[in-house]
Parts: C-alpha cells; structure tokens; sequence
C-alpha cells in the first residue's frame, strides 16, 4: 500500500487497505470493559412480557448468555444460561412452581440464585448450600421485562418516565433485533439531518410527510452530561413546527408524534415513543420501546397499536429485516442504513460534519461517563419526585412569516420553547405539561407582539 492520497481522482486504490479504526472503548460492552461496567450500572429491557410463557427463553445481553423465565408463582428470574452443574442449557429446563429445574439432572435453581435442590446427591451433602447459580434481578413494567446486571449493592432505582403518565396513554410494547453494534443504533437518534433525507425526501414519506422541510437544528446538551437533546423547528405555511427529541445516556430515547401534519395549532405534546437500545454483544443489539397512542398525540389515528410487539412496530418501513431485499434497496429505512454500515462501525473512516454535531456529542458524553468523568445519578430520585421528566416535546404554533430574518424568526422559536420545558419546575404529569403549554403560548404571543 503506497501513501495514502484521500484526494487524488479515482484514488480508491489508496484508501481500500487503510486499517480499520474500531473505537474499542466506546463499542465492547461484555463483562470487564469500560463501556460495559458502565451499561451494568443500570436497568435494561430484556424481553417482552408476553415471551416468557410455560418455556425458558435463551437471550443473550451485554455478551452475557442468559435464560429468563417466570416460575409457576409468578416470580420472574434471570439466570446465567448454563447450568452450574456440567454446563447444560437451561433454555431446555423445566419450569417449576419455584425456581428453574435443570432437564439434565434434575438440579433446581431459585430466581436469586439459590440451589434448591440436587436430587441424586446423599442427603448430608452440603454441595447445593456451597455456592449459588449466577442469577439477576428482574422487574416487570408495563409489558416489558427489565434485568439489572450490575453488583448487587449498587441496583439503582428503577426509573419510571413521565411519558408514562400522559392522560389516555395506550402503551404498546415492542422488540427488534439488529446485527450491528448498538452504539450504531442509538445514535442514529441524535441524527435529525437523516429524518429529513432517509425518512422523507429519498423515499416515500416513512413519517410525517412535513418531516421533508430542512429545519433549524439545535443541540443543546442536558442531564449534567448524561442527556443530550436536538430541536427541530420548521417553517410550514402560517405555522412553525417545534419537535424536540431527548436522548439519556447510555440507551434511552424519545420521540414526539411520528406522524405530526403540522396542520392545526398545539403547545406542547409529549413522548410517542420510548425506546431503548441495548447490546446483545458486540456485533448484535435489540431496540425494547413502547409505543405511545393518544388522541393528544395522533389525532387523525394513523398509529396501530396492533401493529406493536416482538418483530414489528407501526411506523415507517424499513425498522425491521423482513422485507424483501429489492423492497429494501427501493425504499430503505433506519434498519437497512444501521445494519449495513456493518457489524461494528469504523469510526476512523467517518468524515462528520455539522449535522453530526449530536452523535458527536453523545458518544463524547459515553466517553467521558464510562472513564468514570461524569456520574448518573441513579439513586436519587429527580428532584424528590416520583417520575422523571424527560424533554420530549412538540409545538405548532401560528406565527406567519416574516420577509426578512424569518429562519432567526423559526429558530428562536424553538429555542424558547426548549427553555421552557427545560425550565419546568412542576413535578412530572399533566398539571406539568399543561403549565408548559401555556408558558410556550404566551412565549408565541410575545413573539408575534413583537413584530406588529
Ligand atoms: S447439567 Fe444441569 S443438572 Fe446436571
Ligand atoms: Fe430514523
């Protein structure tokens, strides 16, 4: 390989052998690395509820093999897969009233690790009392199962999200799996320039068809460096259309409304989605989320709640791998542009530019979390309250244009509108969201105020 010419005319030759740069800090997350001792710090999604039935399942999480279950007493369990015995599967045990029962031998294992039983074993053995099976806590919310991998001194609360607590929420839960590494995945969501390219001008219209309009873009970092959020604000007609979309370290992601038509008036509606991504290994990942439906959010009802669960959800095309190849190469969505960057991204080949100012700043933020630069905060409840506010947020409000400065006019839209969210001092809820909601109307009376 000669010197390397990036840009000398049908140069290819010089860069086709450059050595891969895999970011190794920020993309391996089995036990021991950096990334994953951080990941282990908190709860994540593992299944759905609805697959764990009279059988085991075998899922795989953080490179760790593992089988779920829910014992005949309703008890949920997470354990290492592989029987401590001689190293059966436990995918093919035996669902029991307590515990999983090993098809090998018969050796049976308590949700906390416990060995219950070893029959075969003379009664004055002390064999099943000398060490316990590797096993996780697990917890159930809302159609999701979630396991906490981490030591058990240091379990952190298990957060519950102000978008759950949006008045006539339909939460619908679902799960997909991608052969990539996560980290591709997750910050595909600080990427708002691919919303307008991937989701709307180069394909049919996957979401909102105002979703084609180029916006202003903010980034705006949150959460003492554990969140990050983009704000979008769009000029359409007599309205500008501010979506505002929260990300926090390291999995965890909302959206506003998928299928806004900027057509009517609203201050401030809250999450659509809540998602998280989190590594199967290295080379794997599942994205767990709940769909929200409302009248608040949707009000023309182009969601399908039914269309949610293990496989499939019901926006854009293309989130999922069953489709047709010639139907992906003619209407690509997020999962062919993840999946087909590869099963671990080359960083070193990347050219980023402006827009890609939010995927940089999230994987600075990871960096920095997982060297242990900047800490969650994991066990305190946010500001004494029960829930946690997120800043997912859209508005549409009627401000005409301006002749002149009418972009500074959009943007300085959105830009007060995502200081008020950020500024809400209310505890998480509808008294909350309805108080923002004033606050950005009276913000857009002020705006128009000041042009007459
Ligand atoms: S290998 Fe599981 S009981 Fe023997
Ligand atoms: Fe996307």
């Amino acid at each position: 390989m000669g010197e390397v010419a990036p840009s000398q005319e049908y140069g290819g030759y010089f860069s086709a052998g450059l050595p891969k740069k895999h970011d190794d800090e920020l993309l391996e997350t089995g036990p021991g690395t950096a990334a994953g001792e951080y990941l282990r710090k908190f709860w994540h999604p593992v299944c759905l509820s609805s697959e764990l039935t009279d059988l085991p399942l075998a899922v795989r999480h953080l490179g760790e093999d593992l089988v779920l279950f829910r014992d005949k007493s309703g008890r949920l369990g997470a354990l290492h897969r592989h029987c401590s015995h001689r190293g059966t599967s436990l995918e093919y045990g035996i669902v029991s009233e307590r515990g999983l029962r090993c098809c090998y031998h018969g050796w049976l294992f308590d949700v906390d690790g416990a060995v219950l039983d070893t029959p075969g074993e003379p009664p004055e053995s002390r064999l099943k009392d000398s060490f316990r099976h590797g096993a996780y806590p697990v917890r159930e919310y809302r159609g999701l199962v979630f396991a906490y991998l981490g030591p058990p001194d240091r379990k952190p609360r298990f957060p519950i999200y102000d978008a759950y607590l949006q008045p006539d929420d339909d939460l619908a839960p679902y799960s997909i799996w991608h052969s990539c590494n996560w980290l591709h995945v997750q910050e595909n969501i600080m990427d708002p320039a691919h919303i307008v390219f991937l989701h709307s001008r180069n394909n049919q219209y996957q979401l909102s068809p105002r979703m084609d309009v180029m916006p202003e873009v903010e980034f705006r970092e949150t959460d003492n460096g554990h969140g990050c959020l983009y704000v979008t604000s769009r000029r359409i007609d007599d309205l500008v259309w501010v979506r505002c979309i929260h990300a926090l370290l390291p999995g965890f992601f909302q959206a506003g409304a998928l299928f806004e038509q900027g057509d009517a008036e609203k201050f401030y509606t809250g999450s659509a989605l809540t998602r998280w991504t989190v590594p199967i290994d290295d080379n794997h990942c599942m994205i767990f989320g709940y769909r929200h439906f409302s009248e608040a959010l949707d009000p023309h009802g182009f969601g399908k709640p039914e269309e949610c669960g293990k496989e499939i959800v019901d926006f854009a095309p293309g989130q999922t791998m069953h489709r047709d190849y010639e139907e992906m190469q003619r209407n690509p969505g997020d999962w062919e542009v993840l999946v087909s960057q590869g099963p671990l991204p080359d960083h070193g080949r990347e050219h980023p530019g402006w827009t890609d100012t939010g995927v940089m700043m999230m994987r600075r933020q990871f960096r920095r979390a997982l060297r242990g630069e900047s800490e969650p905060d994991l066990h305190s409840p946010q500001n004494g309250w029960d829930a946690r506010a997120t800043y997912t947020f859209d508005s549409v409000l009627r401000i005409p244009p301006r002749n002149e400065g009418d972009n500074a006019l959009v943007a300085e839209a959105g830009h007060r509108a995502t200081d008020i969210v950020l500024a809400a001092e209310e505890p998480p809820g509808p008294p909350r969201d309805q108080a923002i909601g004033e606050r950005i109307r009276a913000m857009k009376e002020e705006l128009l105020s000041r042009r007459e």
